[in-house]
């Protein structure tokens, strides 16, 4: 019945995660609440990094993708499995560097970095940039000499592959905004004068083919593609590339009916492929690394809120009304994405009605999803949306000068504030 296997019913009846009951946390810590297990975030990346063992001789790192879910806490549980990280902004990265994260695991991505952003990123010494086109090539390599520094960096690369997924997620293709072509050969141009850079050490290419992938396939070829590219580098321009990332983006289950391949299966597959293709082309095997956010963060956690009013518009629909909505879970007016809810307090219920979770802000499309299966919600029942962890904190807003809710961590059987509600004062601490 269960989207994540954290989930669970306790004697109660109420909705447990992580053991932890649900109904007990919305009371402790108020709603709307951001949940997450800490053992379950542990136990995925294992799953990643264990498996990047047994079907890549170890020759490989997972590095988190901090989009998903970023705060200081987040960074110190993955620094602690011996994981790397991904940061897409000054803001990710100055939250690792806060937390103690080992900034040599770190790589830094981002379309349009500024200067600021490379200077930041050259200074706290991350371990590779991955440059994404070259106009900011020749502004590192300018920054990194200024600097006396020689930064290791890697090159986005679009190869071409068009991934089955929602449009705004898509970036394998080449009418992306991110990386190089390499169609019409401007990758190629770009590495040959990398190569010739003195303040910077290529060291790697890097690709992205998109989010919540359910395929195998499309992440097969992509690796097939790099390899290839690797191999024409080697033997036209005799330079080994040393590193390949292969991004992120696997599928995630959101709905029950979702039933995404299994992350070892991937490890195995693409570790095959990848293999493959090195000995058939005559290439050293590179150091792999992959770049999970949705698939460590999203079923870890949950979102907690508080139902207040209902409507039923005969023949129409039913609304439930939530204390949260669009500024917390921007996911389904952004995407048309989906969730399972269940109310918290009635775990043991069937959920008999299909309704439509309203959020509260001003807006009619403030909807957390519409014909959801839920139990019969009455004014003061506890809705928990299931597999928010990924893209919902981190892509929260202030919207309608709401606060943004709380992290609570359960870890064995406790729980703890990872990130503090926001205060009214909060919401008037810059204005003057
Ligand atoms: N690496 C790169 C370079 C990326 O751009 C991304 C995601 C990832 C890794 C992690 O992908 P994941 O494993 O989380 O799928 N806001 C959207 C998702 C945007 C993903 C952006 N890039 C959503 O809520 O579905």
């Amino acid at each position: 019945m269960f989207v994540s296997e954290n989930l669970d019913i306790n004697n109660a009846g109420h909705l447990t995660i992580g053991g932890v009951d649900t109904v007990e946390l919305a009371k402790e810590y108020g709603t709307p609440l951001y949940v997450m297990d800490e053992q379950m975030i542990r136990k995925t990346l294992r799953r990643f990094h264990d498996s990047m063992k047994k079907y890549y001789n170890g020759k490989g790192e997972v590095h988190y993708a901090s989009k998903a879910f970023s705060c200081m806490e987040m960074c110190r549980v993955v620094a602690s499995e011996g994981d790397g990280l991904d940061a897409v902004s000054i803001g990710e990265l100055y939250t690792a560097y806060k937390a103690g994260f080992p900034m040599d695991k770190v790589g830094f991505h981002g379309n349009n970095k500024t200067d600021e952003e490379l200077r930041f990123a050259v200074e706290v010494g991350v371990g590779h940039i991955i440059v994404d086109n070259i106009s900011e090539l020749h502004r590192l390599e300018a920054i990194a000499a200024e600097m006396q520094a020689k930064p290791d960096i890697m090159f986005r690369i679009k190869p071409g592959i068009d991934a089955h997924t929602h449009d705004f997620v898509k970036t394998g293709q080449i009418d992306s905004k991110f990386g190089f072509a390499l169609e019409t050969g401007e990758a190629f141009e770009a590495v040959k004068e990398a190569i010739s850079c003195k303040n910077v050490n290529l060291s790697g290419l890097h690709c992205h083919i998109g989010s919540q992938i359910f395929d195998i396939a499309p992440f097969e070829e992509a690796a097939r593609v790099m390899l290839g590219f690797i191999a024409k580098i080697k033997n036209e321009l005799g330079f080994e590339v040393k590193g390949l990332n292969l991004g992120g983006g696997f599928g995630i289950k959101y709905l029950n009916e979702h039933d995404p391949a299994p992350f070892e299966v991937y490890l195995e597959r693409v570790s095959g492929v990848v293999r493959e293709e090195c000995s058939k082309l005559g290439i050293e095997l590179p150091a792999m690394y992959i770049e999970p956010g949705r698939s460590i963060a999203a079923p870890a956690g949950i979102t907690l809120y508080t139902v207040g009013a209902r409507k039923e518009i005969p023949n129409i629909r039913t609304y439930v009304s939530v204390d949260g909505g669009m500024a917390d879970s921007p996911r389904y007016i952004l995407y048309g994405s989906e969730y399972e809810a269940i109310v918290a307090n009635k775990a043991k219920e069937e959920r008999s009605e299909k309704v439509t979770i309203a959020g509260k802000c001003c807006e009619s499309g403030d909807l957390i999803g519409e014909n959801m299966p839920l139990q019969h919600a009455e004014s003061g029942d506890i809705i928990a949306v299931c597999a928010t962890g990924a893209y919902n904190y981190s892509m929260s807003s202030n919207y309608n000068r709401l606060q943004k809710p709380a992290v609570v961590f359960v870890n064995e059987g406790k729980s703890s504030v990872v990130v503090k509600r926001e205060t009214l004062d909060d919401i008037i601490r810059n204005d003057i």
